[in-house]
């Protein structure tokens, strides 16, 4: 699990795997910011923490292996982005074929990047939600698990339309790896495409 702030995703998830709603085990919570909230949670539920700050004077290249060798030493099999607030580089996202997944919100291709709620609300539209997608060396890019939409509603601000969202995103990451964990799928095409359709689609 790679998270930069509160992480309230990751938490979301760790409760659904301790109530067995997910056959996964959490090997470690690894994160680019030293004092992040969602390390101090991980922390208090006992898992194993890792701290890979980008300070002055570590490169890019420094801070990544750096991240690599927690997963390594950890020994993880996929990597979770739960508001992971920097990109991967292509050789990180090659290391980890169909194994790295991040939670949007918005309704990808829609409004990527950083205020992708402030975006939506700049452009009008009267749905947004969330996504979860594979990860590649793009910005928000990379094939599509999951969506769960919201509606937008006139009275919304960022802050409004973020929290319903973020409801919508704690249901949706869990669900996606649910179904990924427990069915049989492949990428074709930049799609995910589920052998018996989306579980609960
Ligand atoms: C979420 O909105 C996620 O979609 C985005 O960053 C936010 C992280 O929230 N990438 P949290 O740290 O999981 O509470």
């Amino acid at each position: 699990m790679l998270l930069s702030g509160r992480g309230s995703n990751f938490v979301a998830i760790a409760r659904n795997i301790e109530r067995g709603r997910i056959p996964a085990e959490i090997v470690g919570v690894v994160s680019n910011v030293a004092d992040a909230e969602g390390l101090e949670r991980a922390r208090e539920m006992g898992l194993r923490t890792y701290a890979a700050p980008h300070a002055p004077g570590i490169s890019r290249e420094a801070q990544e292996a750096k991240v690599i060798e927690a997963l390594v030493e950890s020994r993880a099999d996929w990597i979770l982005l739960a508001g992971y607030m920097r990109l991967l580089s292509k050789t990180f996202v090659d290391r980890y074929p169909q194994r790295i997944l991040n939670i949007h919100p918005s309704l990808l291709p829609s409004f990527p990047g950083l205020h992708p709620q402030r975006q939506a609300l700049a452009a009008g539209v009267k749905i947004s939600g969330c996504t979860v997608h594979f990860v590649d060396a793009g910005l928000d890019s990379g094939p599509i698990v999951l969506q769960r939409a919201v509606p937008v509603e006139d009275a919304d601000d960022e802050e409004a339309l973020s929290a319903r969202i973020l409801a919508e995103e704690h249901l949706a990451y869990s669900d996606a790896l649910c179904a990924l964990l427990r069915s049989s799928w492949r990428i074709h095409g930049g799609r995910v495409l589920f052998e018996k359709g989306l579980p609960g689609g």
